[in-house]
């Protein structure tokens, strides 16, 4: 702990704070000094204060007065993430966001303009892709393993979350639905593979406008379904390479795997974006199988990581951060395109781009991000 740390606020103390707690002290606990936490409901962000010395629970406005924090991370549900976030900046805080960036683009590019007149990062999840196992993938397709990428699928069916979910309404809501809730790790994954995306177009609709919550608390309980439940998109890459994508929470059964990236001499199946390992297999032109790889990079990392690579960057300024906030607005716009083109019966033309995440070295234990 020799060098300096950058202290860090949490706000949002619910499901997923738990990792983020673990690993941002027990992984990036040399990067990172975690010192305060704050949630609407006071009792979670005590909870997690308790379970982690040296935290102490505070309220929102006196995490954010707090002069030494520099890295607020906020854990806050989709519809918070835009309010809270712009409120961190303005007191001088740069801002890790929990996906999505925020529900609506025009919030998202608020929160970018303020930061950068103010000189502040932004970041946000997913950093997922910074794991072992996408990490081997993006190694793989920058020595040319597969050849040139043409082409990618990415799936994500499901049934929705009203039968294991206690409080599934939001999932029904703007903001919510498959794109906006499981997009991000897909969309994130293929944008760190094949690069910015150029146009998208897509078909989105609701299959049932109902649901009947059937996990327990609310069992009973119907909600009305306020966004498409079933996408089918297809996106353009600046590079050429064309992705076809399918979200949905209106499929009982599917035998697609999440993502495939298909090359000029070979192809390659990735792991599941919504985790940092998993499995990569290979096949290439002329094998008779597929072929799986050992990774290259560690996956005994977990989310935290995006943070802790936002920190280094404070304290070594000019140094990109991987999970930027740029990258995480240029999925966000994917995710409206997919949508507004529906409406719209024609190609969405996107307006941002962003470079590709500079890939991790391999090798590197847990905790360490550069060589
Ligand atoms: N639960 C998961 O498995 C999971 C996984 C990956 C990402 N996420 C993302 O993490 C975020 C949080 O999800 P979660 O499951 O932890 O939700 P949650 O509902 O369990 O926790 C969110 C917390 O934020 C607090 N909150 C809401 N608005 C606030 C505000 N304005 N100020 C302060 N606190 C506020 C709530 O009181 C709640 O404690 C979401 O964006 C979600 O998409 C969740």
């Amino acid at each position: 702990m020799s060098r300096e740390r950058v202290k860090v606020g949490v706000i949002g103390c619910g499901n997923i704070s738990g990792i983020y707690f673990k690993m941002m002290r027990e992984v990036y606990g040399n990067i990172l000094d975690v010192t305060a936490c704050a949630d609407l409901d006071e009792s979670r962000a005590r909870a997690r204060a308790a379970e982690n010395p040296g935290v102490r629970a505070v309220s929102v406005r006196e995490l954010l007065e707090d002069p030494d924090i520099r890295i607020v991370v906020n854990l806050t549900v989709p519809k918070a993430h835009g309010e809270v976030a712009l409120k961190a900046v303005s007191a001088g805080k740069c801002v890790y966001n929990e996906k999505p960036l925020t529900v609506d683009l025009s919030e998202a590019r608020q929160l970018l303009a303020e930061a950068d007149a103010r000189g502040l990062l932004i970041g946000g999840a997913p950093d997922t892709f910074m794991g072992g196992g996408l990490q081997t993938c993006r190694k793989l397709l920058d020595d040319g393993a597969i050849g040139r990428p043409v082409a990618a699928t990415a799936f994500m069916m499901c049934h929705g979350h009203e039968s294991w979910h206690p409080d599934p309404e939001f999932y029904y809501e703007k903001g919510g639905g498959p794109v906006f809730d499981m997009g991000p790790y897909y969309l994130t994954a293929l944008v760190a593979m094949l690069g910015p995306a150029r146009r998208v177009c897509g078909s989105a609709g609701i299959t049932f406008p109902t649901r009947t919550i059937t996990s327990e608390k609310k069992r009973g309980k119907v909600i009305r379904v306020e966004t498409p439940t079933h996408v089918t998109g297809a996106i353009e890459f600046v590079s050429g390479a064309t992705a076809t994508v399918v979200m949905s929470f209106d499929v009982w059964a599917h035998n697609h795997p999440c993502l495939e990236i298909y090359g000029t001499e070979g192809s390659m199946q990735l792991p599941d974006p919504n985790g940092f390992g998993g499995e990569v297999r290979i096949r290439k032109a002329g094998d008779a199988e597929w072929k799986s790889v050992p990774l290259t990079h560690t996956a005994d990392i977990n989310r935290g990581t995006g943070v802790a690579d936002m920190a280094l960057s404070l304290l070594r300024p000019g140094r990109p951060h991987r999970a930027s906030g740029r990258l995480c607005f240029h999925v966000l716009e994917i995710m409206h395109a997919l949508h507004e083109s529906s409406e719209k019966g024609a190609h969405v033309r996107l307006r941002s781009s962003v470079d590709m995440p500079r890939p991790v070295p391999p090798g590197l234990p847990p905790g360490v991000l550069d060589d």
